[in-house]
């Protein structure tokens, strides 16, 4: 299998326009055998994108996906500015990002809340990027603290939801290295892909993909994607930049 690139365009750009001038260079991109590059735009965007996804041909559609960066636990509802996984899927989405720590901070969301977006989500065969990670006071209380920290929120996260392998990707990213300009030290990384991977195998029995994020650019993105634990990597910053992502994309 080949290994995963996602952009998490967060909060930016503020225009649609720019926001379809970035996928469109995005796109023209050249991606090497096997990739995958899916791009998360702020759900305004969404509709357009994913529009503009289905005009490439279908030789530019390989290998690019588009995602939406968080899915609400309800199809549909009385849940003002929420979004459904059956909305996302009518759109052609195939990704959606859940449990993005700027989430679980600004928006207060919890283990138990990140749990029953997985739950529907997944039911309804979307795939997902769950975002795990520590902060820096559990960190620096060392590796052994931190793995069972994020092993703490797997297991609340992903709790009695039925999980088909392929279905689910673990994003790593230390609170610490997102947006900060740190890195996580990439033999710290392999230790934790390990840790996650054998973890989920032993008590749930299923295969994940395992992606690393914090701080990700074209200069440091070879050190974690090449390893051979690490499947890929969840973009932020970086991937505001098409040039930029471009380069991030072909380090794989
Ligand atoms: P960053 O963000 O690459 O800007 O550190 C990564 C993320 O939050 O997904």
């Amino acid at each position: 299998m080949g290994k995963l690139i996602a952009a998490n365009w967060k909060e930016h750009p503020k225009t649609e326009a720019e926001a379809l001038a970035l996928f469109k260079a995005v796109a023209k991109k050249e991606r090497p055998d096997g990739a995958e590059v899916v791009i998360c735009p702020p759900f305004i965007y969404l509709e357009e994108i994913a529009r503009e996804f289905k005009r490439l041909t279908p030789d530019r559609r390989k290998g690019l996906a588009v995602g939406g960066q968080d899915v609400f636990w309800e199809e549909q509802g009385a849940y003002t500015s929420e979004v459904g996984p059956a909305m996302l899927r009518s759109l052609g989405v195939k990704y959606a990002i859940v449990g993005h720590s700027e989430r679980r901070r600004f928006e207060k969301e919890t283990d138990g809340t990140i749990n029953k977006k997985i739950a529907l989500a997944a039911r309804d065969g979307l795939k997902i990027i769950l975002c795990v990670g520590e902060s820096l006071s559990v960190r620096e209380k060392g590796a052994a603290v931190a793995k069972k920290f994020v092993g703490q929120q797997l297991l609340k996260d992903l709790k009695n939801i039925p999980l088909k392998t392929g279905q689910l990707f673990v994003a790593y990213e230390p609170i610490w290295a997102i947006g900060t300009g740190k890195n996580d030290r990439p033999e710290d990384t392999r230790d934790m892909a390990v840790f996650i991977k054998s973890s989920l195998k032993k008590t749930r029995r299923i295969s994940v993909r395992f992606l690393y994020g914090g701080s990700v650019n074209s200069k440091n993105a070879a050190d974690y994607v090449q390893l051979k634990e690490v499947d890929g990597a969840l973009v932020g910053g970086a991937s505001l930049k098409a040039e930029e992502f471009g380069k991030i994309i072909n380090s794989v």
